[in-house]
This record gives C-alpha cells, structure tokens and sequence, in this order.
C-alpha cells in the first residue's frame, strides 16, 4: 500500500530500524515499540539451555499436528488483501511461498475479528462467510506444503481506523484524540464472541489453529494497560479483571474449537502500559492456564535488556517460568542459523521469524541446512523480493515504512 494509512500513528519505529527510530507511515500495528529508552542489546550468551534441542526438531503440542521444526513465521501485516478482507493472488502465494520454504508453523497477518477492528487499508479479514473460500484455499495450500497453519486474530481497538469501518473506534477507555469511546459491558461480551467466531471460521477453513494478538498495544493488549484501563465492569482495575477480556477469548476459543485445533497467543513482554512484571505476571497466568497451545513472546531484539532497568536480558524473565505444556517462542531480530539456536540455548521451543522472511521466503531451509546460514546484506532491490514472492503492495508498504530493507 503506497499511502499512508489514515489515522496511523506516524512517529513509531520500525523493528527493523532498532538503532534509528524514525516515521513509519503505514505500519499502525507496530505503534510504540520503544517508548521510551532506546532498546540496548547483549553479546550473545554461550550458555546452553537448549540441552540438546535443535532447530530441527518436530514439536510437539498440546492439540493438533506437531510442527516439522522450531522455526514460526512471524505474523507479518502485508496489505495485501482486497478491500473486503478477502485473501488476493498475492498474500495466498506470499505464505504459500514460507509454506514450501520449510517453516514448521506459518502464520497470517493480523486479521481482523470484527469491521471494528480493522486498523488499516489492505487488511486481511477473518470476520464474515465471505472470508472462508480464500482462507481455505490457504490452508489446504499449506497443509500440501506441510507447514502446520495459524491465523492472527487482531482487533485494533483504538488504533483501529475509524475512516475504514466508519466509527468511533473501541476501546476499554475513552479515548477522544483516537475517535474512540468506552466501550459497553455488552461490547465487551460482543469482543470476546467476535475472536470466538473468528476462530471457528479458522477452523471451518482448514487452518491447524489460531494466535491471539494480545501485542502491540492493540484491543486485547489495551486491556492489560494498567496506566489507562481502569474499568469498573470486571474488565479494568486489578490486572486480574484486565486480563479478563484475554481470559474469556481463550476458554471461549478453546470450549468452541475441536481437540486438534492449536490455540497460541501473542504478548508483549513489557510497554505499552505493562512494566515488566506485570507482563511476567501475565504470561505466567496464561501460562498455568494449561489452556494455550504456544505463546509467542515479541521482543522486538531477542537480545533485548528490559527498559525499566531490570537486570540481565528481557527473555530470561520469561524462560524460567513454568510453562507445562505450553510451547513459548521469541521474536525479534533473528536473522541466522547462529540467531536461532541462541534463541534455543536461551530456553525458548521455538523461534518467530520475521524481517528474515521477507528476504528469505526458504529461511527455514537455509537456516535448517547450513549453520553459517546469514541473511542477504540490506537493503535489497524490489527484484530480489519479488523472486521471494514479496508482491507489489507488500512492497511498496516495506518502502514506505522500512528504507533500509528495500530500495
Ligand atoms: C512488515 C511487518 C509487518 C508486521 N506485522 C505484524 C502483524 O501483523 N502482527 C504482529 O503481531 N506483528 C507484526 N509484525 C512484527 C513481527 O511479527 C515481528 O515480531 C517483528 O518484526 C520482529 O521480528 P523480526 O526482527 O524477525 O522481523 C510485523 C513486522 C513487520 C516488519
């Protein structure tokens, strides 16, 4: 998508740019990434917690069909879809691509759970009857390509775009500078259907299973925000009655969906309104709930130390917690063979691969066959992308927003 997309929030930094904040005009699902301290990194550590494991190995989970390997692709918002949500040519070949390149999971775009959540032009939609012809298809593509397959469900919240579904945005709080009111007990309720149904829809479609975007500071992440979500409903307050909403859409998911189907989620370990221990709190509930498949921690570096000025990095908070049987991967900067089995060592299941997708529609495979495997130098040229199945207006959103990936 060439134009910025109306209402986005225009001074975020871009993951891909960790040393050099700048505008990111069309990427309104990052939002504040580092809102405050600039993001400080660490040498790579060379203790083993891995004991043995090894990017190749299948990964077994709770439900449904292990994974071939360790290796996730990152959600990653492409705007390619048509104005409807529909799936194009394009985004179906984009991950039908990650799908033979070797990924163990393949995962959509953000995709919007309800018309009120949809936050930009181009999004992918998992809302209506409409969606299913084109998610299915996808499915059956990467079922073929023997990836196991998930769907991102998202709702914007207030960083939805109120100009695309007509208004006023949704939130936990009023929020009139963003178009967005309080939301009703009842729409609240309604939310939490919305992200059931769209995970029977995933299911219907053929997909293995669904993740909840409970990053970035999107609906379910404004929830968790302790400094505005004061709700008085059982829905704000403590961070039990703002991890409610999260709650409910995960027993709500799992009670909905058979017992093959694979429920993840995503969070955000610290900002957006979440310091550090609440987001180790957090993750330590969903954790202990037993009821999550996999949960994806989005670092943005994995060798990221916490803002706050909490000791040692940020992952090792997380990778002691007790887990069960839930698997816990990490994302952020992982651009190598070396990257991932660090990842490994440093006690995650699996690692989410983001930037290095774009550039490598095989980074599994390479990254599977050659442990010197590093991703081409940046930035590439259009070309080069394309022939890793980076359709135009997937293009021309990296160019608007990442100028140090594509030329
Ligand atoms: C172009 C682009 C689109 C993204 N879209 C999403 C998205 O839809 N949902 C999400 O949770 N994160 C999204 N992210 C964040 C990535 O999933 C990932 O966490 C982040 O890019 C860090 O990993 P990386 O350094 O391997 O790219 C996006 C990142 C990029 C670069």
């Amino acid at each position: 998508m060439a134009a910025p997309v109306p209402g986005a929030a225009t001074s975020q930094p871009s993951p891909a740019r960790r040393t050099r904040p700048v505008p990111l005009p069309a990427a309104s699902f990052l939002g504040v990434v580092v809102e405050d301290d600039p993001v400080t990194s660490a040498t790579p550590s060379s203790t083993s917690r891995s004991a043995g494991r090894s990017l190749a190995d299948p990964l077994s989970l709770g439900h449904g069909p292990a994974w071939r390997n360790r290796f996730a692709l990152a959600p990653l918002t492409n705007t390619q879809s048509n104005p409807d949500g529909t799936l194009t040519d394009d985004e179906h070949e984009w991950l039908a691509a990650r799908g033979r390149g070797g990924f163990g999971l393949v995962m959509t775009a953000a995709a919007y759970v309800a018309p009120a959540g949809q936050a930009w032009g181009g999004q992918l939609g998992i809302a209506s009857e409409a969606h299913l012809p084109g998610l299915a298809r996808l499915a059956e593509a990467l079922r073929e390509s023997g990836a196991t397959s998930s769907v991102q469900l998202h709702h914007g919240g207030q960083r939805a775009d109120a100009a695309l579904h007509g208004g006023p945005n949704q939130c936990p709080w009023d929020a009139p500078e963003k178009d967005a009111v309080a939301m009703t007990t009842d729409e609240v309720h309604r939310m939490v259907e919305d992200f059931v149904a769209a995970a029977v829809l995933a299911e219907r479609a053929g997909f293995d299973g669904v993740q909840l975007h409970g990053a970035h500071g999107y609906l379910l992440g404004q929830f968790l925000d302790g400094r505005r979500n004061h709700r008085t409903d059982g829905y704000g307050g403590s961070l039990a009655d703002r991890q409610r909403a999260l709650t409910e859409v995960v027993e709500g998911v799992r009670a909905a969906t058979g017992p093959d189907f694979q429920l993840g989620l995503r969070l955000t370990p610290e900002g957006f309104g979440i310091p550090l221990e609440e987001g180790v709190e957090t993750t330590r509930d969903f954790l202990a709930s037993g009821l999550l498949d996999h949960l994806d921690l989005s670092l943005w570096d994995v060798r990221m130390r916490p803002r706050g000025g909490a000791d040692g990095l940020l992952v090792e908070h997380f990778a002691g917690l007790p887990r069960g049987g839930t698997r816990l991967g990490v994302a952020g900067g992982v651009l190598s063979t070396e990257d991932a089995q660090w990842c490994l060592e440093q006690g995650a299941d699996f690692v989410t691969v983001g930037v290095g997708a774009i550039l490598h529609h095989d980074f599994a495979d390479r990254a599977l066959a050659d442990p010197a495997f590093r991703v081409r130098q940046r930035p590439v040229t259009r070309e080069e992308l394309r022939a890793e199945s980076v359709g135009d207006r997937f293009l021309d959103y990296l160019a608007a927003g990442w100028d140090d990936l594509v030329t």
